[in-house]
């Protein structure tokens, strides 16, 4: 964001970083930049003044200071809340602004947000070449991303239809090109470095679900129509189930304190799972909160909640924070086994590897289709030890093969 750049209400303006993803803090006015008080990746501090905005109001301007959003309730990240703006009316300016000279111009590049604009140059994209979709044909990151799969896929077509006029030519060497880590990736490196602290206990095992996978089927064909309309993944029902889990072994849930000379185990009521997901901007973590008092469906309907947020990076840092253990399901884009790896805020994490079809015997030994699938844990082995990641294993495994179990213990 520059200064005298046009901003409208709900552009993003910046992008607060926590240790677990980065999100996007939008304008409260439409209007001019005025003055930037800080610079890209210094602290801002709470309260104080982000920009001044120069708003167009009923023909005539005003400035408007957008404040540092206030911290959110949350000491295990560091990341500010984007709600918490304030406007303080002052100055008039009636001068043209340069940001409506740039407007004139009508390019895509001057309505692009700075995150967008940033993302073209690590792309190596001109902004210009790109249809923007977004508000007023505006570009955003999905465009982005979808013009340079097309330039891919054209690149693909001529070199596999062998029409290019122009083949590569091998220099014979071997060309290293230095990229710098998008903010995720920077991000990500901090949190993983970090995670390697943590001596990981690594544990796998296989379920055979296929009765869950049979009342999946059942109730998004209809069968409990009067209670959801909604089609449900596999996902609510793991992530009730290991909810669940957790209320035999609390120490799953827990975090260690290693800030003092004496390490402490932090035990944490509420099981506020964190749900890996795979982004056009890479690994987000969001956080379904205090699922232990929530049902299935209200589950489903949370997860839902929060991946049309992810599409539309409309994720409050409170979603993204909090996390007491976390799920990454990557079987839905492929995987058996996974070897996941912990974040120091929690002791340990499951992997969900893909469900397979196989075939298995009942109980008559005859050949029957199973469809069984991997679960594969990592526990922080300064604290957990493997009887009980393998204790928990079984516990979760009892409510996954046998889902009635799970209706039981429903409250
Ligand atoms: N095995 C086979 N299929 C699976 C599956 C699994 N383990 N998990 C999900 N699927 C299927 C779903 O059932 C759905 O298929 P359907 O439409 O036929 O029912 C399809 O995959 C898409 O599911 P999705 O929309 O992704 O919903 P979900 O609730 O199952 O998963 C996320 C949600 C967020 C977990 C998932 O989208 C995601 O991002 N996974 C990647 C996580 C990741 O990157 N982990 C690595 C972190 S380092």
């Amino acid at each position: 964001m520059e200064k005298d750049a046009r901003v409208e209400e709900f552009d993003k303006i910046c992008e607060v970083t926590s240790d677990k993803a980065t999100v996007d803090v939008t304008s409260r006015f439409s209007g001019v930049i005025k003055k930037l008080h800080y610079q890209a990746n210094d602290t801002a501090y709470v309260g104080k003044p982000l920009i001044d905005i120069d708003v167009d109001e009923d023909g005539e301007s005003e400035d408007n200071v957008l404040d540092a959003p206030a911290p959110i309730e949350d000491s295990e990240t560091a990341s500010n809340a984007p709600d918490g703006f304030m406007a303080n009316p002052s100055a008039k300016d009636d001068s043209p602004s340069a940001a409506d000279e740039q407007e004139k111009k009508g390019s895509h590049a001057s309505l692009a947000t700075p995150a967008v604009r940033h993302l073209s140059k690590e792309l190596k994209i001109d902004i210009k070449d790109v249809d923007g979709t977004g508000r007023d044909g505006r570009v955003t990151k999905e465009d982005l991303y979808k013009h340079q799969d097309m330039i891919s896929s054209n690149q693909h077509t001529t070199q596999t239809s062998g029409t290019s006029a122009t083949p590569r030519q091998s220099t014979g060497q071997q060309v290293e090109m230095p990229v710098p880590l998008t903010q995720n990736q920077a991000q990500m490196f901090k949190t993983m470095t970090r995670s390697l602290q943590i001596p990981h206990f690594v544990y796998s095992d296989e379920f055979d679900i296929t009765p869950l996978v049979a009342l999946r089927k059942r109730i998004n064909n209809g069968a409990s129509k009067s209670v959801t309309s909604q089609k449900l993944s596999y996902m609510p029902f793991i992530i009730k189930a290991l909810s669940l889990s957790l209320q035999d072994y609390p120490l799953l849930n827990s975090r260690l304190d290693t800030t003092s000379s004496k390490p402490t185990i932090i035990n944490r009521s509420q099981h506020n799972i964190g749900i890996a997901m795979d982004t056009p901007c890479g690994l987000i973590v969001p956080v379904i909160k205090d699922v232990a008092n929530l049902s299935i469906k209200e589950i489903a309907a949370e997860l839902r909640r929060l991946q049309s947020a992810t599409s539309s990076s409309s994720l409050s840092p409170s979603d993204l924070t909090g996390g007491t253990i976390t799920i990454s399901n990557i079987g839905n884009i492929g995987g058996t086994y996974l070897s996941p790896v912990i974040v120091d805020s929690q002791v340990a994490i499951v992997g969900v590897g893909r469900i397979r079809e196989i075939p298995g015997f009942d109980e008559e030994g005859k050949v029957v289709r199973r469809s069984v699938v991997n679960f594969s844990w990592s526990a922080d082995h300064r604290v957990v030890d493997g009887a009980v990641v393998a204790r928990c294993s079984e516990v979760l495994r009892g409510f996954l093969e046998g889902v009635e179990g799970m209706v039981l213990l429903m409250r």
